[in-house]
């Protein structure tokens, strides 16, 4: 009921997408023959939809047109850096519209690490729209099981790299899919660390301490609920955490702004279609900087996101604030919410 009154004619079709089996993209992992991997992916016919898109904002640009060269790591390294402004050094791929094939279980490379991670495509648009920058030392606020988390440290851009979540249980699953999936060297030195702490408090704790910062916050998670029913927070068990849940997010959401240096840059994301949950936690939050902390925040355009995706996603065109890949059909990703805020010096 809430949902239709919010996205009016477009809802019907949401809420098929909603219902029916999503898609997926597979994230190629650099730390194995990343190369090797995308040439398999590419005879299933899939697509890399972040190179596509980086050749399209090039071809738009009037640069080359020729294939960015991405080189794979040597074994043990983090990947070469970004070489494409503005959009991280990741290749994931995806199928077609309306191509509902799904891609075979990953398999483990001669190096040991897992070849790709299959994940919501649309998952990764808010550690694109974070667009790491080398040398950076990047806090994820919210990172379990931590497909984000994996996704910035494929940039090669993580100096250092906090990966924290409030749930120990969850942040071993994260521990699992970082050893998994990168070779220890490329963990080490410091380099990762995973903490399990409340989120809320890491303005205090680190303050003005990161150039990036994600903070991918616990939402509705609207196409899970729909489907699953065991601890559902739709349960009236649960009415309280669900009505808290903006709250929470507002909170997470100052604390990550707290973290981040002046100058520096915030994700807030969440896989929820609500305003409630989206929009208005964004508004809320750059409010009380302003108001309790005497800090500006900008809120930046990502408009371009929904030009340089569309062949992908379907975005929702009408957010106030931030984007919205709202589930369809033919591209039956999200809902992926994702904002972009600066705080300013
Ligand atoms: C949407 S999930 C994060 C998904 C993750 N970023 C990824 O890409 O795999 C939200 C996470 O927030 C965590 N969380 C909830 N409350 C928190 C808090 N106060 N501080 C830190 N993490 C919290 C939950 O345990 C959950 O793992």
């Amino acid at each position: 009921m809430n949902y239709s009154v919010q996205f009016g004619d477009l809802w019907p079709s949401i809420r098929v997408g909603l219902l029916s089996e999503q898609k997926y993209g597979a994230l190629v992992n650099p730390f194995a023959s990343g190369d090797r991997v995308a040439l398999q992916l590419e005879s299933l016919n899939a697509k890399d939809f972040v190179g596509e898109a980086h050749r399209a904002s090039q071809r738009e640009a009037g640069g080359s047109q020729s294939d960015p060269q991405v080189s794979p790591p040597a074994p043990g390294q983090a990947p070469v850096g970004t070489d494409r402004p503005g959009i991280p050094n990741l290749r994931c791929y995806t199928f077609d519209r309306g191509d509902v094939s799904r891609f075979p279980p990953a398999r483990m490379s001669q190096l040991g690490v897992l070849e790709y991670y299959l994940m919501d495509a649309a998952s990764l648009l808010p550690v694109l729209a974070l667009s790491p920058q080398p040398g950076d030392a990047i806090l994820d606020l919210c990172a379990a099981p931590g497909g984000k988390t994996l996704a910035l440290l494929q940039t090669g851009c993580c100096q250092r790299l906090t990966a924290n979540d409030i749930s120990t249980s969850r942040t071993e699953r994260l521990r699992k899919v970082l050893r998994s999936y990168v070779p220890a060297d490329a963990r080490g030195d410091g380099r990762v660390q995973v903490t399990s702490g409340d989120g809320r408090h890491w303005g205090e704790l680190e303050a003005d301490a990161y150039d990036r910062v994600l903070v991918d916050v616990p939402c509705t998670t609207d196409r899970h609920s729909l489907s699953e029913e065991d601890n559902n927070i739709f349960t009236r068990a649960r009415n309280k955490e669900r009505q808290m849940l903006p709250m929470l997010q507002s909170q997470l959401l100052a604390a990550g702004l707290l973290s981040t240096r002046p100058g520096g840059e915030v994700v807030y994301s969440t896989c929820s279609l609500s305003h409630l949950q989206n929009e208005y936690v964004v508004s809320g939050a750059v409010e009380l900087l302003a108001d309790r902390y005497g800090i500006g925040v900008q809120v930046e355009d990502l408009s371009s996101f929904r030009q340089l995706f569309q062949n992908t996603f379907s975005f929702f065109p009408e957010c106030r604030v931030g984007e919205l890949v709202v589930p369809h059909l033919t591209a039956n990703f999200g809902p992926t919410y994702f904002c972009k805020l600066r705080r300013l010096r």
